[in-house]
């Protein structure tokens, strides 16, 4: 238990850094949380108009969500570690950029980490969802739907697919499904936004209009 508490607190704290802040600050660019729809992740550092600084937000954002999930299946058993705790770990992640301790709690809306916990989970779940986002958002270009659309059918994957494709556990499961429901629920800016039509598109530099 001591172990797997440490391996929590540890993802949490990972989780915790928001690279979106940290990047932008690194590259001079002005602060995500101060412009477009003031959200620290990759999709408003994209509206700085540097792709670079997105997909470095991106790919970071996304490593500290899959780094504590597959840190605890290599390594975990010999300290009694199991799947329990890799459903807790990238929990864990996730809530740390939701709810990040560094940056007065306000953090993101958590799809880049998602995406990464997911791949620490199944690299097939990953693909599957990382697909689903790509296909959404290039025929619909919004980022939030597709982000939306991706957490809807992620535990879909898990359970399904996964049932036949390779083993689910249900502890995993139960994290995936609690993930994409924050997710969504960290969005519901952008659900409105995209019902009256005002959402800002991919590509668009201005942002959302709040
Ligand atoms: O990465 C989060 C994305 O789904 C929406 O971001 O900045 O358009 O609210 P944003």
């Amino acid at each position: 238990v001591a172990y797997s508490f440490a391996a929590v607190l540890a993802a949490y704290l990972l989780g915790s850094l928001s690279f979106a802040v940290v990047v932008s600050r690194a590259m001079g660019l002005a602060d995500p949380r101060t412009f477009g729809s003031k959200n620290p992740g990759a999709t408003n550092v994209l509206r700085s108009g540097s792709k670079v600084a997105a997909i470095v937000t991106l790919l970071l954002d996304a490593a500290k969500g899959w780094l504590p999930v597959v840190l605890v299946r290599w390594y975990g058993a010999p300290y009694g570690l199991e799947d329990g705790t890799q459903a807790l770990v990238g929990l864990a992640a996730f809530v740390g950029h939701l709810w990040p301790i560094f940056f007065r709690f306000q953090g993101g809306k958590g799809v880049a980490t998602a995406l990464g916990v997911l791949v620490g989970f199944s690299l097939w779940l990953g693909l599957a969802t990382g697909a689903t986002w790509l296909i959404v958002a290039f025929f619909f270009r919004y980022s939030s739907l597709a982000s939306l659309a991706s957490a809807l059918f992620a535990p879909v994957y898990y359970v399904l697919v996964g049932g036949v494709v390779w083993d689910t556990e249900r502890s995993i499961a139960a994290a995936i499904v609690v993930m994409s429901s924050l997710l969504a629920w960290r969005h519901k800016e952008n659900i409105a936004r995209l019902i009256k039509g005002t959402e800002s598109s991919l590509g668009s530099k201005k942002g959302a209009a709040n």
